[in-house]
Parts: structure tokens; C-alpha cells; sequence
């Protein structure tokens, strides 16, 4: 099993460019599987969850293939609506195949993807506002069997708790659904924004009609289509508190600032130094580092995937900090492996209490979660000595080339078997 040896401390100093957001990616695949014309996606990352995706379109009768730069996804010989635990268990977002395939094929059998490290992740949420839709469904061995004999009805829908993953796979499901759908409370993340751009760019009828309230009007069939997938704010954000981490000085380009703009705000509140620009942002660390209370909260709040990256940044801060995980039951992971490296952090529930003035020192540590693998290599990075980061294919989950872009500024970083 690969990890990476990372040895600190270092200040970063240069510029990283920002790649396509994974988590924009992925309700946009799933969504090409509405069409029977060609799609083609530009600035997907290079990262494992995208990989698996694609081979679960494939897997459905998709024909895929990277011509200059460009991912060309052609549905019009896409009949399969069965999609395997043994691809739907490794990446989660599998589950937002269910919502176009139901659409184009009035049936689906979607593996339920399980939980994760994070949490239970149950679909409960996804489920009900199918049903609303005329879906009828059951859970028979670990799959979602799901049928809408009279095809997808347009209907109005209520989320019962802001949930991103539901909301995508309902405004999908939606866009053929006959007549008029409205959906309210629904999560807006900027990931979605990038779907709906997307779906209106294919020819779907979709408007937001306040806030968090959507109203589609379904269509046929939608046509070709050309679309480059934007940049990923939880990689920016996290590349921001590096330089802040290691009082680095990081210019970090090909994003759109007010997007991250409560990640901004945060860091500025803390002490960097920070100046935007059109498409970049350069950035300071400073010495002093000032303590701040966090609340993880739905977008426009503070995202819960940069949660344990902040943590590390509060860990050097001159007082204690609380931060509060509101979205996920079981997000503290990284905590027992950052106490390993000197930090004083005590879990309280949803709160962790984050003692400030640590010195990170060196450790072997483990990786357990995408966003706390990352928060693991941020701590090294400002260790005295050598760390060792183990089962970093959580990592190359969501991270394209980590240590490739580190290295470029400056980090002392390199993966070994
Ligand atoms: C998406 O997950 C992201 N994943 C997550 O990023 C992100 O942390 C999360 O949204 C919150 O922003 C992708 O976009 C692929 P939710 P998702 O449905 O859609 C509960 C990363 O690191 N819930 O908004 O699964 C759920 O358990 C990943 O890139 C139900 O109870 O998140 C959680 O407590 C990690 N029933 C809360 O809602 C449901 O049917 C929010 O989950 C669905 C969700």
C-alpha cells in the first residue's frame, strides 16, 4: 500500500493551479446519461472517484473516450440501467446514477452505497422525493429497485433537510419528469450551480425561482453538448490554509474568488495576509495565527470537507478554538492522528475544543478520510522532521497530483511503496 513521506517544515512559496471540481464532476456524468448525443467534458480532475465514475457509466453501456484534453462521453447506445455494489461501493456518489437512469428508462437497479468513515450516508432523503416523482421502489439485498411505470410525473417537492447529493439527483430525474416540478429547500452549492449550468446548457427547462426553490419543466431529450466543469473550491481552500499553515506566501490561480469567498473571510480572520485578484488569489501565513470558532454548515456557511484542514490551522493558533462539525456524525476522525503529532484537540460530541500553540511534530500517522488525509500532510508540513502519511489512496480520491503541486512550492514531499 503506497504513503507519502513528507519531510518539514518548509514555508510553500509559488503558484498552484486549481483543477476541476470533483464534486461537480460527478452529478454532471451522471447527468450526461440523459442524453443520446455526444457530451464533451472538459477540465474533469484526474482523480480516482472520477476514474470510477467513468468506469460505472461505461459499465452501463456508455462509450467513453479522452480526445485532446476533452473526456467525450456517447450515450446513444446506453441501454443498462443496473448499476454493481462492486463499483457503487467504492465511490458514494455512485447513488446519482439513479435519478437520470429512472428518467431515460422509467427503471433503475442502483447498489445503496453504504456508509463511509464520515458517516451512516443513508439515501432516505433521495428515496422519499423520488417517490414524489411516481417513483415506486424497494431494498431488496443491498440494492435500490426502483420502477416508475407511468414514467417520471412532475410534482412539488420539499426537502425535509438540506441534502447536496438528493438535490442533484432530483433536479436530474426532473428534467424528463412530465410537467412541472418545483424543488424547495434544496442545497446550493456552487457544485450544483455548475449541474444546473450544465443541464440548461444540454436544453433542460430548469430556473431558480428563489433561493433554494428550483422549478423544472421537463423535456424530451436534450442535445449535444460542450461543457468545462469548474474549478474546485474545497482543493483551493485547502491549498489556502497551506500557505497559511506554513506562513508560506502561495499565489493560487484558475479559480473564481467570491466563490470561496466565507474560506476567504475565515483565513483573513485568522491573520493572512490576502489579496484576490480575477482568477487568483496570493496569499501570506503569518506568525501569529488568531484563534476562531467554526461551524461546519450547508453552503453559503462553512463547508464541512475543509473542517479538518482548518483544524490543523487552529491547532497554531494563540488561544483555543471550537469547532463544530454540524453536518456529518462522524468527521473528527483526523483528531486521534493529529494528537499523535503533538496537537491538544478534545472531542465533545459534534464540538472539538482545539488547544492552540502546538508545534507539530514528525509521526507515522494514518489516513482515514479524504479531507483528513489531506489535514495529515498539512501538519507534516510544518513538522521538524520526517512524517510518514499511510493509506493515502483515500488521498487520490479527491486530489489530482497533491505531490506534484506541493512539491512546485517548495514541500519536501514524495509517495513511496
Ligand atoms: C456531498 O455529499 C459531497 N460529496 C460531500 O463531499 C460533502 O461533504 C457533502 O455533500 C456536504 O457538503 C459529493 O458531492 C460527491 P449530503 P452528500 O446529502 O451529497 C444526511 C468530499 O469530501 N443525509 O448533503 O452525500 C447525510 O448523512 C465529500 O468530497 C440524509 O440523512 O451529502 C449528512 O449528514 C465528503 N439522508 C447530511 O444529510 C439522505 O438521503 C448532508 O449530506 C442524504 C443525506
Amino acid at each position: 500500500m503506497q504513503k507519502l513521506e513528507v519531510l518539514g517544515a518548509n514555508k510553500l512559496k509559488g503558484q498552484i493551479n486549481i483543477s476541476g471540481s470533483k464534486n461537480a464532476s460527478l452529478p454532471i456524468l451522471a447527468a450526461t446519461l440523459l442524453s443520446k448525443k455526444k457530451v464533451y467534458l472538459k477540465n474533469l480532475p484526474r482523480v480516482k472517484d472520477i476514474e470510477t465514475m467513468l468506469m460505472l457509466l461505461e459499465s452501463l453501456g456508455s462509450k467513453i473516450k479522452k480526445i485532446k484534453g476533452k473526456t467525450v462521453i456517447d450515450n446513444s447506445n446506453q441501454k443498462k440501467t443496473f448499476a454493481s455494489y462492486n463499483l457503487v461501493k467504492t465511490m458514494r456518489g455512485s447513488i446519482l446514477v439513479l435519478g437520470p437512469l429512472l428518467a431515460k428508462f422509467k427503471k433503475a437497479k442502483v447498489s445503496s452505497p453504504g456508509g463511509c468513515s464520515i458517516g451512516v450516508r443513508p439515501i432516505d432523503i433521495h428515496l422519499k422525493a423520488l417517490s414524489k416523482l411516481g417513483v415506486k421502489y424497494k431494498i431488496d439485498q443491498g440494492y435500490v429497485i426502483a420502477t416508475a411505470p407511468k414514467g417520471l410525473i412532475g410534482n412539488s417537492i420539499r426537502f425535509s433537510k438540506i441534502s447536496v447529493g438528493a438535490t442533484e439527483n432530483l433536479i436530474i430525474a426532473a428534467c424528463f419528469a412530465k410537467g412541472i416540478t418545483t424543488l424547495s429547500n434544496c442545497a446550493i452549492e456552487p457544485e450544483i450551480e455548475d449541474l444546473v449550468n450544465f443541464l440548461i446548457k444540454m436544453g433542460c427547462n430548469i430556473r431558480w425561482i428563489s433561493k433554494r426553490s428550483l422549478k423544472i419543466v421537463g423535456i424530451d431529450e436534450v442535445k449535444e453538448t460542450n461543457y468545462s466543469v469548474m474549478f474546485d473550491r474545497i482543493e483551493a481552500g485547502t491549498y489556502l490554509i497551506a500557505a497559511a499553515v506554513t506562513e508560506g506566501n502561495l499565489t493560487i490561480k484558475k479559480i473564481i474568488p467570491k466563490i470561496i469567498k466565507t474560506e476567504i473571510d475565515m483565513l483573513k480572520k485568522v491573520g493572512a495576509k490576502i489579496v484576490i485578484k480575477k482568477n487568483e488569489i496570493n496569499i501570506i501565513g503569518k506568525k501569529k495565527i488568531n484563534s476562531i470558532n467554526i461551524n461546519t454548515a450547508p453552503f453559503p456557511g462553512v463547508a464541512t470537507d475543509i473542517q479538518a484542514q482548518m483544524m490543523v490551522l487552529l491547532c497554531k493558533a494563540n488561544k483555543r478554538s471550537i469547532i463544530t462539525e454540524n453536518i456529518f456524525e462522524n468527521r473528527f476522525m483526523h483528531v486521534a492522528e493529529l494528537n499523535r503529532m503533538g496537537a491538544n484537540i478534545l472531542i465533545n460530541g459534534k464540538k472539538a475544543i482545539v488547544n492552540g500553540n502546538t508545534i507539530f511534530a514528525p509521526a507515522e500517522v494514518m489516513a482515514t478520510d479524504l479531507r483528513a488525509s489531506v489535514s495529515l500532510i498539512l501538519a507534516a508540513l510544518t513538522a521538524k522532521g520526517k512524517s510518514v502519511i499511510n493509506r493515502i489512496y483515500h488521498l487520490d480520491r479527491g486530489y489530482e497530483s497533491i505531490e506534484k503541486k506541493l512539491k512546485k512550492v517548495g514541500a519536501k514531499i514524495r509517495r513511496v511503496n
